[in-house]
């Protein structure tokens, strides 16, 4: 294991997802634990994450006391290469110029982390701080033309400070540095694949629900679930039962997908509940999103907890374990807990009901949404599960602008599909994070179709880029998709006369118009 320290950066998911893809396996750790927590991770390495902080500002998050005298070599990055400056008895300034974006590190004395790399380097940086003086022991390695200080290390203690950002693509040697730091400096081995993520996570939850236990798990048709429940049925076959909630409100073939592709994919035993009918009649004249959400969240629990309460009622023994599709950066930003207590609202199944009394199973909490991905195609999902774009639990009911009925969804579904449908011929699914279709449902505008007026609706196109859903920005589809898309929405479904696209970033816009 190799400890990314958290100092509060935006960095610090990147720093863990980076080291992972030198297939070394990392965990990030807050701050404020101490080192003999650290320690009992028995980690080959640590590295201190960026912040946002200054050392010196009142408060700013110090080292956990005795972090550099553990022997366990240690890599500091922006803020944690000041903080381990500072901590040994060099100097940390503020500087008149603040260094953000790309600028260029002079290599003086190659070291460990430099060894073999260009004299002269790309490099991203975001700070104003910066080390003046390195620690006595530490040879200085690199500079720029503002800070003499850019990278130090002392072999000998194992400390190594960059002040530049590794992790960032934009620094040209970026993961040189890091391999240099995990294999050469740390002796860690590659040995995090794929096939191993795999068989560890299988064996891990045979271990967990034991010989005889059973489980169950709700599917929502996203990636993660679907991972989630391919991994535990590998694990414990049959005794997996799958849950699938099909409330009325998804896009076209994502039903037949679930129940075609994947069951094929997995032989998973599952039990499809159809709700539309009692999910549509609770929604039925409701326009308000928080209104329709909580329907919604509430119908589905009473869906699933009916099924799950039948399954016990079928099977010879208890179903002790609920499946979870959980992703490490959600255990991450709900503070790291070991426990079963942080699930998300919004979560897969739409909550736990609190009367069954499940135990957890989580078989993708170490893992980022990427490696999910990658663990799919080794499980041999097929490829339109895998690289499903995310897609809110509450559907389309949230993209409908106004109240929701069947003829709105069929007008919706159909718009929808030839978005999608065009995204996909263009090739452009992987570099788009989503891609929602908003019907305007309770707006008209004047048209003119053939020789006729008409007065229909417009669809809102909102193709994002995102890497997590927190931020995002408008996606540039090419003008001819976007073209194509319109055409093709006008023509194919009678309802709607005009197409517009949504340029709006989040912030300030969320993903999702509702
Ligand atoms: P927003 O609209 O807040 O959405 O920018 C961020 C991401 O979350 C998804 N989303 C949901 N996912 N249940 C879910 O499972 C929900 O209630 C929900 N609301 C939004 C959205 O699609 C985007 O990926």
């Amino acid at each position: 294991t190799v400890l990314v320290v958290d100092f509060g950066a935006q960095y610090a998911q990147l720093i863990a997802r980076r080291v992972r893809e030198c297939q070394v396996y990392s965990e990030i750790v807050p701050s404020t634990m101490s080192v003999a927590e650290m320690l009992a991770k028995n980690p080959k390495a640590i590295i201190l994450s960026g912040g946002p902080a200054s050392v010196y500002a009142e408060g700013a998050p110090a080292a956990p006391a005795g972090l550099f005298e553990t022997g366990v070599p240690t890599l500091g990055i922006c803020y944690g290469h000041q903080v381990m400056a500072r901590a040994l008895g060099g100097t940390v300034e503020n500087s008149d110029v603040a260094e953000y974006g790309g600028t260029t590190v002079s290599v003086l004395a190659p070291g460990t982390l430099l060894a073999g790399l260009p004299a002269t380097q790309a490099v991203w940086m975001s700070h104003r701080d910066h080390t003046s003086a390195a620690p006595a022991g530490f040879t200085v390695t690199a500079r720029t033309d503002v800070i003499p200080v850019a990278a130090m290390e002392d072999a000998e203690r194992g400390l190594y400070g960059v002040q530049f950002h590794p992790e960032v693509l934009h620094t040209e040697h970026g993961m040189d540095v890091l391999r240099h730091f995990l294999y050469d400096a740390a002796g860690c081995r590659p040995g995090w694949t794929m096939v191993n993520i795999a068989e560890e996570a299988i064996e891990a939850v045979r271990a967990r629900v034991g010989e005889t236990g059973r489980a169950i798990c709700g599917l929502s048709g996203g990636v993660d679930s679907a991972v989630a429940a391919a991994l535990v049925q590998r694990a414990i076959g049959d005794r997996l039962t799958c849950v699938f909630v099909d409330h009325g409100l998804l896009r076209k073939g994502e039903a037949e997908q679930v129940e075609k592709d994947f069951v094929a994919a997995t032989g998973v035993d599952l039990v499809v509940v159809d709700a539309a009918d009692r999910f549509l009649a609770e929604l039925a004249g409701v326009t308000d999103p928080e209104t329709k959400r909580k329907i919604i969240g509430r119908e589905f629990i009473r869906a699933f907890e009916s099924a799950a309460r039948d399954i016990v009622a079928e099977r010879e023994g208890p179903v002790e374990f609920l499946v979870q599709g959980t992703l490490y950066p959600d255990v991450v930003e709900s503070g790291g807990g070991t426990g079963a207590a942080n699930i998300k609202s919004h979560h897969n199944v739409g909550g736990l009901p609190e009367d069954l009394q499940f135990g957890l199973v989580e078989p993708l909490r170490t893992l980022f949404k990427d490696e999910v991905r990658a663990l799919g195609e080794q499980l041999g999902l097929p490829a339109e599960i895998v690289w499903r774009h995310p897609f809110p639990g509450p559907g389309l009911a949230i993209r409908i602008i106004g109240a929701v009925d069947r003829d709105r969804l069929a007008i919706l579904r159909e718009a929808d599909a030839i978005a999608r449908e065009e995204l996909t011929a263009a090739g452009l699914d992987r570099d788009i994070w989503q891609f929602p279709v908003v019907l305007l449902a309770d707006v008209r505008s004047v048209g003119v179709q053939g020789d006729g007026r008409t007065y229909g609706h417009p669809v809102v196109l909102r193709p994002v880029t995102s890497e997590d859903a927190m931020t995002a920005d408008w996606a540039r589809l090419p003008y001819d998709v976007l073209q194509k898309i319109s055409t093709r929405i006008t023509n194919e479904v009678r309802e709607i006369n005009r197409v517009v696209v949504d340029v709006t970033s989040k912030p300030p816009g969320t993903i999702e118009w509702e």
